[in-house]
């Protein structure tokens, strides 16, 4: 394999891995805002319970996504040295910023996590609220980068010079706002659809007291009417982002849909494989008109085809399956988040076992969207770099026997993954939610007497 595809597998497996606890480092805060607010409101200890759980398991992953966050950027700087010159003259700014959110994030983490009780609860919700701003902001500023990648705003390259710099045109380029309240949005739903998962499980194991129950039925209720609304915004959103597509990469959104003839009242297509020899999709179902309408909001919108731009500039076809992996998946967890919360808390029905397994993938699935909405975004990039400025091959690497590492880092990321699980599980067997329900245990030192469950 050469240079350029080992060093874009070895940053993508690093990408691929940092991104999960990324996004849960981002997801899981948001949980706990809304957990805190709830116990201000309702005086209910399970709300403080479950803020004071997520906030332990926030913590093991931020231990793991601190580190490989720094890895990716060491990463980017030795894997892509043409890219980073760009960077380091164009789009410094953001990570710069970025060390101060995260100082932000952890300021407050200290003090939401080793003062809590000697904070009254408004209190304890500001600096949670602060934990969750700072943790939010960084992903905004590193998302920064990604969107001006996608739409490169604020320089010249004059014979692979940068000249006319602007910071300012290129940290608000035209993609900053939609790419980052998806990237935010579909962050959230993760952290909800995780809490979902969890809940679930636990409601299926048997043995369980009766309080036991209702502290994870409120898990669940919480985290359904969450990652609910989270989940309709980001499809909302997500319209808004293939619109975005439409004008500003078209020949990404033409291979998201592998539409190969330019045209108006152009058909969705979902499922099935873009042929380049026929310039079809093979196997999938047509909606007719749709893509139009989702890229101009009216059916006479003229969508660009793949043949109007030469063939070597394609993206791979294949990412027309990321894009139906990601809206499927994003359509799934809206009926399931939508169809339980109406089926449980509206009709007042019981939930058959098999449900709430179906429930226990809801965590992973959305992970699973996250991953594919990442490596459609950045694979439909390809071959650019900076998008129309600099190709992928001018800005990777130029050493050889890449492969090697590339199976180290692969084997340490498995190790990771499961050492990060096992630790997570030990702890939480270590100490179990029936300890903390206990009423010998006070929610917190200055709330001794909150017991209610009203
Ligand atoms: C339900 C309908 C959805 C639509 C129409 C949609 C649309 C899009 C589009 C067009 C992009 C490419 C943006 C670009 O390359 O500039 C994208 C990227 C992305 N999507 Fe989605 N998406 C949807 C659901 C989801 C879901 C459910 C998740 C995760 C749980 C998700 C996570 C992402 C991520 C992480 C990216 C990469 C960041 C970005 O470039 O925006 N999306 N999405």
């Amino acid at each position: 394999m050469d240079n350029i595809v080992m060093a874009r597998a070895l940053f993508g497996t690093s990408m691929a891995f940092h991104i999960i606890f990324a996004t849960l480092g981002v997801g899981v805060p948001f949980m706990v805002v809304f957990a805190e607010i709830l116990y201000h409101v309702k005086k209910n200890k399970h709300y403080a319970i479950l803020a004071r759980r997520w906030t332990k398991g926030f913590a093991i992953i931020l231990g793991v996504a601190i580190p490989s966050g720094t890895l990716v950027g060491v990463m980017l700087s030795l894997l892509f040295p043409g890219f980073m010159e760009i960077v380091g003259k164009v789009i410094a700014v953001p990570f710069q910023v970025e060390l101060w959110a995260f100082m932000l994030e952890a300021l407050f983490m200290s003090i939401y996590v080793y003062a809590a009780d000697r904070l009254s609860p408004v209190l304890r919700i500001v600096s949670v609220f602060f934990v969750a701003l700072g943790a939010s902001a960084s992903a905004v500023l590193i998302t920064d980068a990604h969107a001006w990648m996608n739409t490169p705003r604020g320089f010249d390259l004059v014979n692979g010079e940068v000249t006319n710099v602007d910071p300012i045109a290129a940290i608000f380029s035209p993609s900053l706002w939609t790419t980052s309240l998806h990237v935010l949005s579909s962050a959230y739903m993760t952290g909800a659809f995780i809490i979902v998962s969890l809940a679930a499980y636990k409601l299926l194991k048997r043995n369980k007291t009766k309080e036991e129950m209702e502290y994870h039925a409120r898990s669940l209720l919480l985290g359904l009417v969450v990652g609910g609304a989270l989940s309709l915004f980001t499809a909302l959103n997500g319209h808004a982002t293939a619109q975005m597509l439409h004008k500003y990469q078209p020949e990404k959104l033409a291979a998201a849909e592998g539409l190969f003839e330019t045209t108006d009242h152009a058909p969705l297509a979902v499922f099935g494989r873009a042929n380049p020899d026929t310039g079809e999709i093979e196997g999938g179902i047509e909606i007719p008109w749709a893509l139009s309408f989702l890229a101009g909001n009216s059916f006479d919108t003229v969508v660009k085809g793949l043949n109007e731009f030469p063939e070597e500039l394609w993206p791979p076809l294949y990412i027309h399956t990321l894009f139906n992996i990601m809206v499927m998946i994003g359509m799934a967890l809206i009926g399931l988040a939508f169809g339980t919360i109406a089926w449980r808390y509206i009709l007042k029905r019981t939930l058959p076992r098999w449900w709430l397994w179906v429930l226990t993938s809801a965590g992973a699935l959305s992970l699973i969207g996250i991953e594919t909405g990442w490596i459609f975004s950045c694979t439909g990039r390809q071959p650019w770099t900076i998008y129309h400025m600099q190709l992928t091959k001018d800005a990777a690497t130029k050493s050889e026997n890449l492969g090697p590492l590339f199976v180290l880092f692969l084997g340490i990321y498995i190790v990771l993954l499961f050492l990060t699980a096992f630790v997570l599980r030990f702890y939480f067997k270590r100490h179990p939610v029936s300890k903390d329900l206990s009423p010998n245990t006070p929610v917190l030192e200055q709330d001794e007497g909150v017991q209610s469950n009203g």
